[in-house]
């Protein structure tokens, strides 16, 4: 008799070949891969090919696959229109749930749940997310759009839709190393929905749609979000007070500290599997001190770097570490993307990890039907309304 665990805390309810996380360890391979030497060596596109493939591309299955990802970076005839009437205020993973369902209306056949089907719509809207989140910006931002280039990498087309010129090697390749860290990683919550909806043999969209849902929670992919309005929130308080930002920063977080058992939380720490560091942070953090001093916001490096010390000193034995959103935010902010940009950054990469997974589901599908302990009453009467 399985016992009631509380956000299915310790429970493992799928296996899955892609991602492997040793919580206690700090360890995230991607088959069997460790994410540094994927970050280091690897592509977007190559790393998509293996979580998919569960093996790494030979050159040419690499050119194929990066030409078959090409070939589909236009949106579908009607798309533009339908991004274009969204309004200018809504906000970017609504439009973006709303317009990933949306492409399901322009696949003659979207229930199939064939695998190689699936791979079909899945290579779609991993290569459509990019421009519908870039078209949606740029019309906002009043500017005309910019239709992508399949001569230009996954991270190269995106970045040149957004702001109109092609990026720096080294912007490209920093935002190219950011979707290789999240892309994949074991039955989060967001990737868990994916499952349980393509489960009822629903649909690949209804899949993905759930999952940009469950996304966007500030637990899950909206942390990074959080901890640049954190970081903004700091730097405000000591320019209204005119003290130096680095001697705010000790009581704003034990200020949240003392708060926690009210519910509040420092933003990019803590994590259901990790009770170390999060080997991607751990990445990400030489990486945003870098990209952070060559852009001039190394101020928003040393914010973070001290809140990192705090949480150690003060939490690190019960095990709260920087997580992948902590050093993705400044990360992000010093390449030039737009704060509420940031969770749908987080969407267009693990797209790639939501899809592996919906295609591991239907290769051995149970149908998801848990328990519920039932805690009301028994034999209970009913009362006529007048008597009530
Ligand atoms: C992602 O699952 C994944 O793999 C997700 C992800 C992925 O790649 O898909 O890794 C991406 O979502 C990373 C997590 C991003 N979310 C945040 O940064 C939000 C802040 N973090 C917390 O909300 C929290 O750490 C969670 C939600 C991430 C994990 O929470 P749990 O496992 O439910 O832990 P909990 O909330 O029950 O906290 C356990 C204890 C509590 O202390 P006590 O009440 O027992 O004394 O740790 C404390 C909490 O107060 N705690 C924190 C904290 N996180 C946990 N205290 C302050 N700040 C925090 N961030």
């Amino acid at each position: 008799m399985a016992t009631f665990a509380k956000g299915l805390e310790g429970v493992t309810a799928a296996e899955t070949r892609m991602s492997f996380i040793d919580g206690e360890k700090g360890i995230l391979e991607y088959v069997g891969i460790p994410i540094d030497d994927l970050a280091r060596n690897s592509t977007f596109e190559e790393t998509v090919f293996l979580l998919w493939n569960c093996r790494l591309p030979t050159k040419g299955e690499l050119a194929d696959f990066t030409q078959q990802l090409r070939s589909r970076y236009a949106l579908p005839a009607g798309m533009k229109e339908r991004i274009l009437s969204v309004p200018k205020n809504a906000q970017p993973m609504h439009m973006l749930r709303t317009m990933v369902s949306a492409l399901s209306m322009h696949d003659p056949d979207p229930n199939s749940v064939e695998v190689h089907k699936v791979r079909e719509k899945a290579l779609n809207v991993l290569a459509q997310v990019p421009a519908i989140i870039a078209m949606f910006d740029r019309n906002r931002r009043g500017l005309p759009l910019v239709d992508p280039d399949p001569k230009l990498t996954f991270a190269e087309n995106f970045l040149y839709m957004l702001n109109g010129v092609k990026p720096s090697p080294a912007v490209a390749r920093a935002f190219d190393i950011c979707m290789i860290l999240h892309a994949d990683h074991g039955l989060n919550n967001s990737t868990f929905s994916s499952r349980v909806v393509i489960s009822t043999l629903s649909d690949t969209y209804s899949a993905l749609t759930a999952a940009i849902g469950s996304l966007r929670g500030p637990l899950h992919g909206g942390a990074n979000e959080e901890v640049m309005e954190m970081l903004f929130e700091i730097e405000d308080i000591a320019k209204k007070e005119g003290k130096d930002v680095m001697s705010i920063i000790e009581p704003f977080i034990m200020d949240k500290l003392a708060r926690r058992h009210e519910g509040a939380r420092i933003m990019g720490f803590g994590h259901r599997v990790y009770k170390t560091i999060d080997p991607r942070a751990t990445f990400l953090k030489t990486f945003a001190k870098q990209i952070a001093t060559d852009t001039g916001n190394l101020e928003l490096y040393e914010i973070s770097s001290r809140i990192e010390q705090i949480m150690a000193r003060e939490v690190g034995a019960k095990g709260i570490y920087p997580n992948v959103d902590f050093y993705s935010a400044t990360t992000y902010h010093s390449i030039g993307l737009k704060l509420d940009l940031f969770t749908p950054m987080f969407a267009m990469s693990r797209v790639s990890g939501w899809a592996g997974h919906v295609i591991e589901q239907l290769s051995d599908n149970r149908l998801y039907r848990p328990k519920a302990e039932y805690v009301g009453p028994h034999a209970a009467p009913y009362i006529p309304i007048d008597k009530r």
